[in-house]
Order: C-alpha cells, then sequence, then structure tokens
C-alpha cells in the first residue's frame, strides 16, 4: 500500500487541486507561481494548440505529449506538478495560427521555500542590488495576507512572496528568471518566500474565510518505509 501524504499550506483560485490562471484575450501576462503545484492556463477556444519556448532553450515546442502536461477540452492546459525548468513562454493560438492569449510563467522552486515567522523575531530576505550591466533592484514581491485561520481567538496568517526585479523605481517589475533568461546569478533571494504572522480578529458569520493552501512538500509512504520522521515546517508557538 502506497499512501500519498500532502503536506499543505494556503494559495489562490482552485479548481480541484488546480489552481486556475487567466489572461485577457490576446494579451500577455507575466507571473510567478510555486512549482509542484498544478496549474491549469485558460484559453478560450475549444482547438487550441499550445506551444511552450523555455526560458532555457532556444527550442519553441508544439505542446502535445508532455507527461506532466494535458490540453483540456475547453482549450485550456494543465500542468500537473510544474517544475523550475518548465519557466518559460506558454502560447495558445486557434486553428489559423492566430494568438489566443501567451503565458509568462516563471515556476520558482517550492523545495526552496523560505519560511520566516515574524512574530518569532525571524527576518524575510532583504532587497539587494545586482550589477548585471546596469544596476537593478531584487526583491520579494509579496502577495496580500491570506485571512486569519481563526476568529475570536489567537491566530495565525500567511502570505507568499516572490523574487522579482525590478530596473528603475517606476517601472514594471519582473518574475526574476523572466529578467535573467538564461543568465546565472547566486543569490538567497532567487527563491520564493512564506512569511507567517499572528492574528486575532472578530467572528464574522457572513465572511467567508480565504485561505486557499498549496503543496510545499510531499512523502510517499510505504512498506519498506517502517517509519519516519517528519517534522512540520509551520508547527509553532500559537497552536
Ligand atoms: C524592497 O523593494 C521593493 C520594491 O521597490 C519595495 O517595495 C520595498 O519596500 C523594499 N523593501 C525594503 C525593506 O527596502
Amino acid at each position: 500500500m502506497m499512501a500519498i501524504l500532502w503536506l499543505l499550506s494556503l494559495s489562490l483560485p482552485t479548481l480541484g487541486a488546480h489552481v486556475l490562471i487567466s489572461c485577457a484575450y490576446k494579451s500577455l501576462c507575466q507571473l510567478s507561481l510555486l512549482s509542484g503545484n498544478d496549474v491549469v492556463l485558460q484559453c478560450d477556444h475549444p482547438r487550441a494548440l499550445w506551444y511552450f519556448s523555455s526560458i532555457l532553450e532556444e527550442d519553441t515546442l508544439l505542446l502535445s505529449s508532455m507527461p506532466n502536461i494535458k490540453k483540456l477540452p475547453g482549450g485550456g492546459l494543465q500542468l500537473t506538478n510544474p517544475q523550475p525548468s518548465q519557466t518559460g513562454l506558454y502560447s495558445c493560438q486557434d486553428n489559423d495560427n492566430a494568438l489566443v492569449v501567451e503565458y509568462e510563467i516563471d515556476f520558482q522552486d517550492v523545495t526552496n521555500l523560505h519560511i520566516t515567522h515574524k512574530d518569532l523575531g525571524q527576518k524575510p530576505l532583504q532587497n539587494e542590488t545586482l550589477d548585471l550591466g546596469g544596476r537593478v533592484l531584487m526583491f520579494t514581491h509579496w502577495e496580500p495576507w491570506q485571512d486569519c485561520n481563526r476568529c475570536g481567538e489567537p491566530g495565525e496568517r500567511k502570505r507568499l512572496g516572490y523574487c522579482y526585479i525590478q530596473e528603475e523605481p517606476l517601472e514594471k517589475p519582473l518574475p526574476c528568471r523572466l529578467y535573467l533568461g538564461q543568465e546565472k546569478v547566486e543569490s538567497r533571494l532567487m527563491q520564493p518566500e512564506l512569511q507567517v504572522e499572528s492574528c486575532l480578529v472578530p467572528c464574522n458569520p457572513i465572511k467567508e474565510i480565504n485561505q486557499p493552501y498549496f503543496i510545499f512538500d510531499s512523502y510517499q509512504l510505504s512498506k519498506l518505509t517502517n517509519s519516519m520522521w517528519l517534522t512540520c515546517p509551520l508547527a509553532s508557538i500559537y497552536r
């Protein structure tokens, strides 16, 4: 008997265990996501053709038979357990090869997630400036805090952050790998972050609590594994 144990935590709107990503017709959306977490890229065209160009290689591939990628009947593309190596441009075209929608996605490595608890004095990663011919700012771009996991008593809330690079203060920042392409950079900031803090909110029976989850590790337990020691990275003095 094999059992898979998922270690779960927060994140985004989901369809089953999939995060749904959408983008306006004929637009390019650039975003960062966590590797290891299933996503569906939406493309509203029943006979969609999907192409992929990796950030690490020059080739453009017609996506039809990659083991962890599946085209859905409505036109969407389902990526199961996407890897950082699958960072790149996903382009959806109609059967006349006209662009329907494009996604440029930086799958940041969830196995390197940097976890800190604000109220235990743990500091998130600090901004850095890099010299890449010109100076650029590398920083963690935070998503909004999730809702508190308890009400009427002390609880915790979380937020996710991704590595971004910005050239000038007023320019739009880009996910690090999309900015860097194949360029190698040694920096601790080249990883996603999770921050936890304590919270105390009154109960509001009308409000729906928004605590989506993400997977940051999974273990397969088998007969060969007699016993296993699991340490929960989010275990805390508040629970
Ligand atoms: C890091 O840079 C971002 C983007 O410019 C900025 O919003 C943030 O306040 C900076 N953080 C610190 C601690 O300077």
